[in-house]
Order: C-alpha cells, then sequence, then structure tokens
C-alpha cells in the first residue's frame, strides 16, 4: 500500500509560533500513544507548549479506558504538553478550549457545519470525528490534550460506522492533514492565551452554545455520585453543561471532570 505519511516540514513551515507560548513540535512515526509520550515528556520536566504528533499508534487510549484506533496516513494523532497555573476545577475547561479549536481548525480548511457534543467530542452531520482526552499529572504540574481526528479515513467498521465520520466523507474530496494540524493549533494557541488571561470561556462561550449539540437533548448524566436522565439546556460560563433532571425538575450543573453524558436514545 502507497501510504502518504505527514510531511512534516510542511506543518513546522506554516504553524505560528505565538507570542508568548513557547512551541516546540515534535513528530515521531510510531509511538504507544502521543498522550502517554507527553506525559513521559512532562514527567521529565519537558516546558508546557510541546507538541507531539505521530502517525502510528500502537496503544492509543479514548476516554474511560476505551482503546482508540489510528488510520494511518489518514488521520491526525496529537497531544499537547501544557503546564497552566490553574486550579484544578479550571484544568477540565481546556478541553472545552480544544474543542473549540478544533471546531475553528476544521472551518479554515472545510466548509461544513460542525458541533460539539460536550465535552469531548467534535460533530459533523450526527456523527464523531474527533475525539478529545485530557489527563492531568497527579501532581498537577502538567496537563496533557490529546486530539484524534478522522481526515482522510475512507470507511468505518460496522462498529463504528453508525457513529463515526470523517472530514473526507463530509466534504466529498481528500483534507490536507498537514493544513488540519496547523489550523487547529494555531486556533489552540489563539484560545488558550486568551484563556489563560480571563480565566474563564468568554471568549467564545456564545458560540459554544450555537454549535453545543447536546442542547434541548435528553441525556443521561453518569455520576459516580448517582446517575440521572434529564434534559440537557447549554453550558454555563464555567463550562458545566446545565441538565435539567427528569425526577425533580432541578436543573444540574455538570461538571465533566465527574461524568459522563450520554444521549438517551441515540450516541448524540
Ligand atoms: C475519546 O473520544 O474517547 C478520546 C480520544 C482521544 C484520542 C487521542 S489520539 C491522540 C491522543 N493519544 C491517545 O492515546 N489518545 C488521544
Amino acid at each position: 500500500m502507497n501510504t502518504k505519511l505527514f510531511n512534516i516540514e510542511e506543518i513546522r513551515r506554516r504553524l505560528i509560533d505565538e507570542e508568548g507560548v513557547d512551541c516546540h513540535f515534535f513528530y515521531c512515526e510510531t509511538v504507544d500513544s502521543t498522550n502517554d509520550w507527553a506525559k513521559r515528556e512532562g514527567r521529565k520536566g519537558v516546558p508546557g507548549g510541546a507538541i507531539y504528533l505521530a502517525e502510528r499508534q500502537t496503544a492509543g487510549k479514548g476516554r474511560r479506558g476505551r482503546i482508540w484506533h489510528t488510520a494511518v496516513g489518514t488521520s491526525v494523532s496529537m497531544s499537547i504538553l501544557l503546564r497552566p497555573d490553574l486550579p484544578a476545577d479550571k484544568i477540565f475547561m481546556l478541553t472545552l478550549v480544544m474543542g473549540m479549536a478544533v471546531v475553528d481548525g476544521i472551518r479554515r480548511v472545510c466548509d461544513l457545519d460542525i458541533q460539539i457534543k460536550w465535552p469531548n467530542d467534535v460533530i459533523i452531520g450526527g456523527k464523531k470525528i474527533c475525539g478529545i482526552l485530557t489527563e492531568m499529572s497527579s501532581g498537577m504540574d502538567y496537563v496533557v490534550i490529546g486530539i484524534g481526528i478522522n481526515v482522510n479515513v475512507s470507511s468505518f467498521s460496522e462498529e463504528l460506522a453508525g457513529t463515526s465520520t470523517s472530514l473526507f466523507l463530509e466534504q466529498g474530496r481528500f483534507v490536507s492533514r498537514e493544513f488540519v494540524t496547523v489550523e487547529i493549533l494555531n486556533s489552540f494557541w489563539k484560545y488558550y492565551k486568551i484563556f489563560m488571561n480571563t480565566g474563564d470561556i468568554s471568549a467564545f462561550f456564545q458560540e459554544y452554545q450555537k454549535i453545543l449539540v447536546n442542547r434541548g437533548r435528553s441525556v443521561r448524566v453518569l455520576d459516580p455520585a448517582g446517575s440521572f436522565c434529564g434534559m440537557a439546556l447549554g453550558i454555563n460560563g464555567r463550562g458545566e453543561l446545565l441538565v435539567k433532571r427528569e425526577d425533580n425538575g432541578a436543573t444540574e450543573a455538570v461538571y465533566s471532570g465527574e461524568v459522563s453524558v450520554r444521549g438517551l436514545y441515540s450516541y448524540l
């Protein structure tokens, strides 16, 4: 098979080294997981701002212990190591910052209607195009945000076909993985800088609400303290999902660090 691998020089050339963000870009063809790679570097004391991209992951991780399959030559698997000086309860907002950056980055390359399934999935046409996995070190001295994007994947297994899609399938043409990578990174640094200055998500709050696919949908909140069902109303200024409970009518602010939100009747 003639697989076209990443053109790393093209990515390096196009990355804007944003003022105030010391951006270092690392690539390797095969790694266990880019998140684990970034975490290993984090433990060694590598400064925040490092980006880890791989063509192939042998042990790619999804949320909740799931396996993440990386399609070689057609997807993007990348992690960013950060050392934000933030209280633990604000760290989870970084997942929203990344979600918005992925939406923004894809919009710069494709003409597609993109949504977010709070807080980790980026959606096109009701199916998942990108998953985000945010991990924090136990000493809270660094954070790793990993993204897996289906760019030019042309087909999915029977198991995934109902819930996953790719830019290629949605757009009907090949999309440059290099462009997507660079646009997402540049958007991320833009939003990250604002987020670190303001300490909140006001820079993209309105837009996030607009593209929130959960809004007005019945969801099941899987909370270790007790699961419940309700109607998702939107997010609040802290990035929490507001859910009006079915059982007692109370509106709960759901914090993504603790819970998982599932559509009650479908993936969404
Ligand atoms: C999810 O949807 O469950 C999150 C998927 C996150 C996958 C990415 S691929 C790059 C990075 N490295 C990993 O091992 N996982 C994340």
